[in-house]
């Protein structure tokens, strides 16, 4: 890291140890198309499941071709068309080499292995990517086939995604899932015969009705199911969700966050105990290997391209966004025009703060050439309220904290 001096007092917002162009260069891709919008869902998807099989086939092909196009476009463009127009982050001409590679969703197993094979394809043409750099897909249990993953693995997928959400029958009913309990477990075994080598399942906790026991019992059949990495997410209710409104209506309850906090606690005992390395907030893995580098790229503040409805890009400090709708999407590649929905630039002071905030979530925390300048009276409350500690001259959150991740950051932002 550049000293700091008189003449340059902020030199350590650009030349961080761990972060920005140093966590490495990923790329999003993502693929909005799902058989049923789930009620909690505020991810960009559109729902397909009643379109005739034939209209749904065509549009993936008008959708994979809009992908590659805009890929290619964007590429071609150069790092420069995204990074902050004042020269921040010296972003130069040439991409840098791609680390990891998620294709999101939505439901991206949907157009099927070949058309995902066929944009991994177009993504080895235009962009160099690492030898070793991880490769995720996301996926839907019943969308799982050995053929499907077989397709995947040879395409270079080293990395399954996939929903389980919960092991309960009724839970999974409440959550308008098109999947019995067994079906993930299924799946499972069918990605290790595809030639799969990892898998992360995702569950959800707090969802209505959902009892302790249920709770412990999902992440008992996550422990034998075979798994290498979980998520486990709080249910969040979003206004603009069939969740959200029911909510507001008074069919649904709100959550219950002192429930919340239980179940967080139980997954963290569970899992803790069968072998699982809690490592994010959300995330835990059979060990460091197999933690998600992509993810720890966006927490690490990296810089990673967004392709795809919805997608979210950052370069350099400038974050921008795309349309979420598929049909204006798909027109604005059509016609040539850009499908870029809005962008903005962070200020050094907010880059700052959204740095300490993403690198408190990961359990080594931040090393200290990536920290802010923190005003000592503040770490040492924020430490005598057990929400933060130092451990190897590095500073993170405690198990507590990352409950209270917001309150731990508001604390010490500047
Ligand atoms: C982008 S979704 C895609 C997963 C895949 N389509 C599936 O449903 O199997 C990734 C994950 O986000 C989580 N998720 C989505 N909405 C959520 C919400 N409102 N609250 C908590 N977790 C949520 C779910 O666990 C989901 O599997
Ligand atoms: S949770 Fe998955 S399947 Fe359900 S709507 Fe969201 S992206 Fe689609």
């Amino acid at each position: 890291m550049a000293p700091v001096t008189a003449a340059d007092p902020r030199a350590w917002l650009l030349d961080p140890v761990e972060s920005g162009s140093a966590a490495g260069f990923g790329l999003y891709l993502h693929v909005p198309f799902c058989d049923h919008r789930c009620g909690y869902c505020d991810f960009a998807t559109a729902a397909v499941g009643d379109q005739a099989e034939q209209d749904q086939q065509v549009l993936f092909d008008r959708y994979l071709d809009a992908l590659v196009t805009d890929l290619r476009r964007q590429v071609a463009a150069g790092p420069r068309r995204h990074a902050p127009e004042d020269g921040r982050g010296a972003v130069g001409t040439a991409w840098p080499v791609v680390t990891s590679i998620f294709i999101g969703g939505g439901t991206p197993t949907l157009l099927g292995g070949e058309r995902l094979a066929a944009l991994l394809g177009a993504v080895h043409d235009c962009l160099e990517v690492a030898p070793d750099a991880e490769v995720t897909v996301e996926c839907n249990p019943e969308t799982a086939s050995v053929e499907l993953f077989g397709n995947l693995a040879r395409a270079g997928v080293g990395r399954l995604s996939m929903g389980a959400q919960s092991f309960a029958p009724h839970v999974l009913r409440t959550l308008e899932r098109g999947h019995d309990a067994q079906r993930p477990v299924t799946a499972m075994a069918q990605a290790r015969e595809g030639g799969i080598a990892e898998v992360n399942l995702d569950l959800i906790f707090g969802t209505p009705g959902e009892t302790d026991d249920d709770w412990r019992a999902t992440l008992e059949a996550v422990l034998v199911a075979g798994t290498d990495h979980v998520s486990a997410y709080a249910l969040t209710i979003h206004d603009n969700t069939a969740f959200g409104r029911a909510v507001a209506s008074g069919a649904m309850p709100q959550v219950d966050e002192d429930l919340q906090r239980d179940r967080f606690d139980v997954a963290r005992e569970v899992l803790g105990a069968g072998g699982f390395e809690h490592y994010e907030v959300s995330n835990w893995s059979l060990g460091p290997a197999r933690r998600s580098r992509h993810n720890l790229l966006y927490w690490r503040h990296g810089d990673y391209l967004a392709v795809g409805v919805g997608a979210h890009g950052h370069l350099a400090g400038r974050r921008w966004w795309t349309t979420r709708s598929t049909a204006r999407y798909l027109d604005a590649i059509g016609a040539g025009d850009s499908p870029i929905a809005g962008s903005e630039v962070l200020t050094d002071e907010e880059r700052a703060e959204e740095r300490l905030l993403l690198g408190l979530r990961v359990r080594e925390g931040l090393h200290p050439n990536d920290l802010p300048p923190i005003e000592p009276l503040a770490l040492e409350e924020a430490m005598d309220a057990g929400l933060v500690e130092t451990s190897c001259g590095r500073l993170r959150c405690t198990e507590a904290g990352w409950f209270l991740l917001d309150e731990a950051v508001s604390r010490l932002a500047l």
